[in-house]
């Protein structure tokens, strides 16, 4: 059985890969798809097969997805050239008779208020239209998201946002890899979706009293307006469209699009979620 990963030189795709190897998936069976392979030599060094393949370029997916039997397509990371990006990947799965198509998805992706979940519902339509079976992966948020913010937090005695009190159920990126790793390394997964968050949901409150206790360093939350938290974003450097994004987002998250308490993640992988607190304790570690 051949596992093929996109974005195996990704930080989801790495751990993916030391996942499927953990579960004793022999490395001549990983074929690790990058765009440059270059950046694989240490995956190369373990026996994993590498393969070039550029998700704007078929001709290099095609070639690359050549003998797999199952593949995990991480999403893109250039918003709104996803879908087509996307595309590329699926047919070259469809021309090499792919039999099983796993896909890293958005938490609620056919309901979610998230403005980047377009390009993932259309996505999973196409996966569905293409006839292979498929697994969606609706990861929720990496805790790993808030890292910086936690740092900026204790430079500046406060985190600043517009999610109100909505709970946000992340998980680390190392629990939404393991989860991808056990529906390739275990049967039964065909045609389902996991909605895969947290099992424990906190608020940016909640984030600042933590920050708060780990450091005894007191940090409050500001709650602002969206169009006050864009401005704020925009005006630490960040291009306005990408702050409004950003902004767009926690607005979501205030009306509870990044909540799931179904705790599908924590059952698939056999363990608790990784929590919040332990990235904390990480992100602190970083500026001792
Ligand atoms: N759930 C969340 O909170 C969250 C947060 C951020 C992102 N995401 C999504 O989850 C995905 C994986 O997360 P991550 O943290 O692993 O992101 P990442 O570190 O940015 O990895 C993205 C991977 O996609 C590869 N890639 C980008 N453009 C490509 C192209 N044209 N052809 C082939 N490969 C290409 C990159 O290749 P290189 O190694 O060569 O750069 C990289 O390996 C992201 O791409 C994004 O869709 C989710």
């Amino acid at each position: 059985m051949k596992t093929g990963v996109t974005g195996a030189t990704g930080q989801l795709g790495r751990l993916v890969i030391a996942a499927l190897l953990q579960k004793n998936l022999a490395p001549s069976d990983i074929v690790a798809i990058v765009r440059n392979p270059e950046k694989a030599a240490d995956l190369a060094k373990q026996g994993i097969t590498i393969r070039q393949g550029d998700y704007n370029k078929p001709e290099t997916l095609e070639k690359a997805l050549a003998g797999l039997d199952q593949l995990l397509l991480i999403s893109a990371n250039e918003v709104g050239k996803r879908l087509l990006q996307h595309r590329h990947v699926i047919e070259a799965a469809k021309k090499n008779q792919i039999t099983h198509l796993v896909y890293t998805s958005l938490l609620h992706a056919d309901t979610s208020a998230i403005n980047l979940a377009e390009e993932h519902r259309q996505t999973e339509a196409l996966i569905r239209e293409s006839g292979i079976p498929f697994t969606f992966l609706r990861n929720g948020w990496y805790h790993e998201n808030y890292v910086q913010a936690i740092v900026n937090a204790v430079l500046q005695g406060m985190l600043a946002g517009c999610a109100g009190n909505g709970k946000i159920a992340s998980a680390a990126r190392a629990d939404y890899a393991e989860a991808a790793a056990v529906v390739l390394a275990t049967s039964g997964h065909e045609n389902k979706m996991y909605e895969l968050a947290g099992d424990e949901a906190w608020t940016m409150d909640d984030l600042a009293k933590e920050i708060t206790r780990q450091t005894g360093k007191q940090i409050v939350y500001l709650n602002m307006s969206e169009q006050e938290y864009a401005s704020l974003l925009a005006g630490s450097g960040l291009p306005a469209e990408i702050a409004q994004m950003i902004a767009g987002w926690d607005a979501a998250i205030a009306h509870g699009h990044l909540f799931d308490d179904s705790h599908q993640l924590g059952k698939l992988i056999g363990r608790p979620t990784t929590p919040i607190a332990d990235t904390v304790k990480k992100a602190l570690e970083s500026i001792k």
